[in-house]
């Protein structure tokens, strides 16, 4: 696999076949995706991977936590600015109104939604789960490197044949992943990770999201 075919063959899974994902190769791909650029060097990414009795450990906690005390704590930053705009606005609606389509869970179905968005906390069935850090000291461009090193493991598990789904959904509840993981206080969650092989049977593996033409975001001038 080329690069240009890991990068159109990226999309985001959420159904997982439970075949694990081999600890070396694992390894392996966390390791060489530290060759993904930052500024200054700082390589800000603070990663936890997940597999096993420690993923049983951290779906169980977030599990009791649904059940118990399901509203999430002060966030620590907000996932969508409050008040979106357009197209912003309409791109976000589009991929949660096909998600649901494939799912069949119609709009009226609030509690059915709700119930779906908490496979998040499955890590969708995968294998393997990411927890990743930044240093709270760290700005725009630190969390920017982080989201670097992030594709560049996404395409790398792709050459593997690995998917991948990151998560913004597990910063919502920071206070439980960092009950079971213990960080340093100094860090702070951008998001997860699910790692895995597809489920191609899944009906959401039918999923493929749109992107707005080269027009719409970039201005070209003299090329
Ligand atoms: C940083 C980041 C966080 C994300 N968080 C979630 C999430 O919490 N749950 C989810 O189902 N998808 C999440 N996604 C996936 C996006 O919805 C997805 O990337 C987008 O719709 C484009 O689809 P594609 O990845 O299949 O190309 C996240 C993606 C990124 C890059």
């Amino acid at each position: 696999m080329n690069v240009s075919e890991a990068v159109a063959s990226r999309r985001s899974v959420r159904a997982f076949t439970d075949q694990p994902v081999a600890p070396e190769l694992l390894r392996d791909l966390l390791s060489r995706a530290a060759r993904a650029p930052s500024g200054g060097n700082l390589q800000p990414w603070r990663i936890y991977a997940l597999a096993g009795a420690p993923l049983a450990e951290l779906k169980e906690a977030m599990r009791l936590r649904l059940r118990t005390k399901p509203t999430p704590p002060k966030p620590e930053y907000l996932v969508y600015p409050p008040a979106l705009t357009e197209p912003y606005r309409t791109q976000r609606f589009a991929v949660g109104e096909a998600m649901y389509a494939l799912l069949g869970i119609p709009r009226e179905n609030k509690i059915g939604r709700l119930q779906w968005i908490q496979n998040n906390f499955e890590f969708f069935g995968a294998p393997v789960g990411l927890m990743c850090y930044v240093d709270r000291q760290m700005g725009p461009p630190q969390w920017s490197d982080l989201g670097m090193y992030l594709q560049t493991l996404m395409l790398l598990l792709r050459e593997q044949g690995l998917d991948s789904c990151a998560q913004e959904a597990w910063s919502l509840y920071h206070d439980t992943v960092g009950a079971v993981l213990a960080p340093p206080a100094e860090w702070t969650l951008f998001c997860g990770m699910s790692i895995g092989y597809a489920d191609r049977s899944a009906p959401l593996d039918r999923l493929v999201t749109e992107r707005a033409p080269l027009e719409s975001f970039a201005t070209l001038r003299g090329c």
